[in-house]
């Protein structure tokens, strides 16, 4: 592994000795940053953004010249890889994703493509190899993907989810050929994480934003066994690299979670720390879970609910301190910068 200046949150993923406990935020570099706000509109829209690696490198860099994270993660979306199937992804302001083309029929998911990471999805790769070359050994940096579920979702809905009607009905009407679906993204999603490490990725997350609006056997099937499936593939293929599994309200999965054998899980807020890591942390590391809606009170009470988070997992490794969720947009930034101070102030007892 090549030597970096702050190995803090690979340390933390491996429950290695660190000094303080390390800390990022989902969708650090985003519309809550005015510095954001305006290299989107250099780009023109969203997609643009994603599609210019230069353009990429800065929104990525933006929040770690603000604030003093322990890692920077790729700029880029979860839902280039149905877009570079064909779907025809837009962003509407205001009303999130849509696909022109949604997946509807079995026939179409037999008929689906195969992205290559360096041939459609090219872009992201060039711009996970322009952050690598900028951060150079100052920081670590995160590839991502969604998880195979989360992904048939945008897919079938064709947009965001309300009741995911039109996917649960696929999975229930259809379970062999939502298997096939599952099983195909799985495919093309270690592909693309694979190919995303090769580029200078140093840890890799698979966020499944909605496996949690699962009944247990339904998740057990359509979203854990897919991500298993990519878990096991990439230790063959990215030997060593730490994968950190996201199920959003995802607290009551947490064992067999951990048993696929990724280095980390994260938390969103309705999940204990403590509780959580008396379930698996001799197995994974834990990260999270400051609800984000939290940054829009009084600094001190930030100060408060951070000391709460830390003191909820409590002493030792394993612990790397997020959000519970992405930021939101309304987010004071200096309201980040004090959730942050806290962690560094308030974290180097846990590490004696
Ligand atoms: O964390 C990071 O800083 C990395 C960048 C990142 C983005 N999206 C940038 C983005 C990551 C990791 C994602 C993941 C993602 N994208 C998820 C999983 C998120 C999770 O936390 O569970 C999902 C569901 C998506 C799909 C998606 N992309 C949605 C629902 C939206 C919001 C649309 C809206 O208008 O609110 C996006 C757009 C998006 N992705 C933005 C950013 C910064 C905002 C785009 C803008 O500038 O308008």
């Amino acid at each position: 592994m090549k030597t970096l200046r702050n190995d803090r949150f690979l340390r933390a993923l491996l429950r290695q000795s660190v000094d303080r406990t390390p800390i990022w935020m989902m969708r650090q570099a985003g519309r809550y940053l005015p510095e954001y706000r305006a290299s989107r509109a250099k780009a023109g829209d969203f997609m643009s953004l994603c599609r210019n690696p230069e353009l990429c490198c800065e929104v990525t860099l933006q929040p770690l010249d603000r604030y003093p994270l322990d890692t920077a993660i790729l700029f880029s979306d979860i839902l280039t890889i149905p877009d570079a199937m064909g779907l025809g992804l837009r962003f509407v302001e205001g009303e999130g994703p849509i696909f022109d083309k949604p997946l509807r029929t079995v026939d179409a998911i037999r008929k689906l493509s195969s992205p290559d990471p360096e041939g459609e999805l090219r872009y992201v790769m060039d711009a996970v190899r322009t952050i690598r070359a900028a951060l150079g050994d100052r920081l670590p940096l995160i590839g991502f993907s969604g998880s195979p579920w989360t992904l048939a979702t945008y897919m079938i809905e064709g947009c965001g989810g309300h009741d995911f009607a039109r996917v649960k009905r696929m999975a229930l009407e259809e379970p062999e050929a939502f298997d096939q679906l599952a099983r195909h993204l799985a495919d093309t999603v270690v592909q693309y994480l694979a190919a995303q490490h090769a580029a200078g990725a140093d840890a890799l997350m698979v966020f499944d934003t909605w496996g949690g609006v699962l009944s247990p056997p339904a998740y057990a099937r359509f979203s854990l066994a897919p991500m298993a499936h990519i878990v096991e593939r990439l230790a063959e293929l990215a030997p060593g690299v730490p994968v950190i599994l996201f199920t959003k309200n995802g607290g009551q999965h947490l064992e067999k979670m951990a048993a696929t054998g990724c280095a980390a899980l994260g938390l969103d807020w309705t999940t204990s720390l403590a509780d959580a890591r008396r379930r698996v942390g001799d197995r994974v590391a834990l990260q999270g879970n400051l609800d984000p809606i939290t940054l829009f009170a009084h600094p001190d009470r930030i100060r408060e609910e951070t000391a709460r988070v830390l003191a909820d997992y409590g002493h030792g490794p394993g612990h790397i301190f997020n959000l519970g969720h992405g930021i939101v947009p309304q987010t004071p930034p200096e309201h980040a910068a004090a959730m942050i101070e806290a962690v560094i102030e308030l974290s180097p007892p846990y590490h004696r």
